[in-house]
């Protein structure tokens, strides 16, 4: 009985610190991202004039169907947002950073019914009641703190319609950290990690290599995520 008891006291005091580590972590990288999107200085090549071949390839083939309704998960200034819009897409971006939804605006305005933002914590409820046939994570979920992650499938899964496909960004240098060793594949690694985490509310469809542009010559490797919303 004394055993049992103590039990629970453990398991609920487990519990209630891994919901304040949670929210601490997430209030670092939220305070760290204002920061940053607030600075006149920060103004990385990535928010202006990086749209990714790989997006275009799928809008290309029909794979993200014209005039579909998107959903830019992180979607920092805003560029991404405003450039699938201007392809004839519906378009809700949103970021957790206040600054980054100020300079999106700001930048590039909101169109009625084809271009918003809203200020939205990608691991929480959203603001909206707008469901997606696509998601779009270019650079917001490899970022999150592994502790927040099941919140955002929980939540991202909310949003996306079933059916519809989740297309994520994962940079190889960031995949390297999940390995235990330096033998360990990265991209096999990831794989494990996304299957893991994203089953059963998602499927993994493909996942391809890719480049992000990048300053560096050449660019800098990485991997498209697609899942489909089962
Ligand atoms: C590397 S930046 C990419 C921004 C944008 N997707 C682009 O390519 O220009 C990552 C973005 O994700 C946002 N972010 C990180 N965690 C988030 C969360 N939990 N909810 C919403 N936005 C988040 C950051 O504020 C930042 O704007």
């Amino acid at each position: 009985m004394i055993t049992a008891l103590l039990n629970k006291f453990r398991k609920r005091n487990k519990q209630k610190l891994r919901e304040k580590k949670k929210n601490r972590k997430l209030e670092e990288k939220k305070a760290s991202w204002t920061s940053r999107w607030g600075s006149d200085e920060f103004n990385p090549f990535w928010a202006r004039e990086d749209f990714p071949d790989s997006i275009q390839e799928l809008i290309d083939d029909g794979s993200i169907p014209q005039g579909a309704s998107l959903v830019d998960i992180g979607c920092g200034s805003g560029y991404l947002s405003a450039m699938l819009s201007e392809q004839g897409f519906n378009v809700i971006g949103f970021d957790f950073a206040s600054t980054a939804i100020e300079r999106a605006r700001a930048a590039y305005p909101e169109i009625p019914g084809k271009l918003r933002y809203f200020i939205a914590d990608a691991t929480a409820s959203m603001p909206f009641q707008e469901t997606f046939r696509i998601g779009i994570d270019k650079g917001t979920f490899h970022m999150l703190p592994k502790i927040n992650r099941p919140d955002y499938v929980n939540s991202i899964s909310k949003i996306i319609e079933k059916g519809g496909l989740l297309l994520m960004f994962y940079a190889r240098h960031i995949a390297v950290k999940l390995c235990r060793s330096s033998g360990d594949e990265p991209g096999e690694i990831m794989k494990g990690h996304i299957l893991k985490l994203f089953t059963p509310l998602f499927a993994i469809e493909d996942i391809r290599p890719m480049t992000f542009k990048d300053t560096m010559e050449g660019g800098k490797a990485g991997f498209l995520i697609i899942l489909r919303r089962k």
